[in-house]
């Protein structure tokens, strides 16, 4: 895998660090990339213009006002540049410029250009401070951006710019330049497989304002259709009601209750793949009240039915995908638990999460056990993300036992 033909849009943003922009640009093009890039004002402070340019052997953009900079004039340059590109890389990205992102600022060419894009791929190389990294502020712009589709190349641990150490040095071109190639060829794994991802709570409605529901976030889930298409899967994700935010570059499909997910999950069928993280209702009211249940001096009583199992339907319909997984909270008997929910649900393998004592719904860490038919592995705690980024490689190892192991 090379990054010939590629088109790179390298936006040098302002910290010290943009003095490495000029080497990367001269890695990415001899992997064969062709590079444009566009510095901001601050990153003119440590690079130069000429440098860039020659660098990268085009001319650099840098002034979202001034027209007839490059060949295509600067009006609609901010779009253009992107849609020119394959993808983009930001380097030296300082704290400043990473909140203006996450805020949709475009004041300047670099900030209108990520403005303008919508669909190709955002790699971000982080450089600042170590305690401008740990700040709650930079955390939760590092997030927003990740649940946007972005994707981060380090920061470093080591010696910074300020003089401290620690985390928030610029990872060195090389570094860069490998990462760029490793997510190329990550992409190019599951290309022409056809995911589908279920995640969050169904609610079922009880009256015009009552639901019956649970408190699943949907981050998991999420992330697992973040990892597959980024691993170049074909991703429909089917969500319950959640607060976050549909992942960058998969068919999302919004439902509420549990018979409009078995819907639409049918109605997209076949696929290859099918992860069901989804915590849906068991349970649905018998009878949904047109009107609001007025209170009447007694407690009414609800009569429930039991909803369609989902992961259940789709391992026994006839286009049943070649892998099929699960989910299951247990806090007794973990894995005989469920091994006896692969047999009934008909699946491949389960993911248990061990609840006992500890808080999943709507928090980012949790505690897996991958259990097969035949095995079963304790992965201990991890991030939601580096559960969908194991859980990938797993399916693919599973799918393509040829292709190397630390794939995702
Ligand atoms: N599931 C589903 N449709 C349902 C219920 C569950 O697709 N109607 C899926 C979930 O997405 C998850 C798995 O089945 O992948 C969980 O199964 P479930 O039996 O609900 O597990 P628990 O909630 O752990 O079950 P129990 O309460 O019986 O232990």
């Amino acid at each position: 895998m090379s990054l010939r033909d590629k088109n790179i849009l390298l936006i040098v943003t302002g910290s010290i660090a943009a003095q490495k922009s000029p080497a990367l640009a001269r890695l990415l093009v001899k992997e064969g990339a062709n590079v444009r890039c566009i510095a901001t004002k601050a990153a003119q402070e440590f690079v130069s213009l000429e440098e860039l340019e020659q660098a990268s052997g085009n001319p650099v953009s840098h002034d979202l006002w001034k027209p007839g900079q490059t060949e295509e004039g600067a009006a609609i340059e901010h779009i253009d540049l992107t849609r020119k590109s394959d993808l983009v890389l930001i380097t030296a990205a300082s704290a400043n410029f990473m909140a203006r992102m996450v805020h949709g600022y475009a004041e300047d060419l670099a900030e209108a250009t990520l403005l303008a894009n919508n669909s190709k791929p955002v790699f971000i190389a982080p450089a600042m401070n170590v305690e401008m990294w740990n700040h709650p502020a930079t955390r939760a712009n590092v997030q927003t951006l990740v649940e946007r589709g972005a994707h981060f190349i380090g920061p470093a641990e080591g010696d910074l710019a300020c003089g401290e150490t620690g985390l928030g040095r610029m990872s060195e071109p090389e570094d860069i330049t490998v990462a760029l190639l490793a997510h190329m060829r990550l992409h190019a794994i599951l290309n022409g497989y056809k995911a589908l991802v279920t995640s969050g709570p169904t609610y079922e409605p009880l009256d015009p304002v009552r639901f019956l529901g649970n408190r699943s976030s949907g981050k998991q889930g999420h992330a697992i259709a973040r990892a597959l298409s980024n691993a170049g899967a074909d991703v429909t994700l089917v969500t319950g009601p959640v607060s976050i935010p549909d992942p960058a570059g998969v068919k999302t499909l919004h439902v509420e209750t549990a018979q409009e997910m078995l819907t639409a999950v049918q109605a997209n069928a076949p696929y290859d793949i099918a992860v069901c993280a989804a915590a849906v209702s068991d349970w649905r009211a018998k009878e949904t009240s047109a009107q609001k249940i007025k209170k009447s001096g007694d407690a009414p009583t609800l009569e429930l039915t039991e909803n369609p199992d989902i992961l259940a339907a789709i391992s026994n319909a006839d286009n049943r995908p070649a892998l099929v997984i699960g989910f299951a909270a247990e806090t007794t008997s973990l894995v005989d638990n469920a091994k006896a929910k692969i047999d009934k649900k008909g699946c491949d393998m389960i993911l248990a999460n061990d609840v006992s004592g500890e808080k999943v719904f709507g928090h980012d860490e949790t505690h897996i056990h991958l259990i097969t038919r035949t095995d079963a592995e304790d992965w201990g705690v991890l991030s939601k993300t580096a559960v969908a980024k194991k859980l990938a490689t797993r399916i693919i190892r599973t799918l393509q036992p040829d292709v190397c192991k630390d794939v995702a």
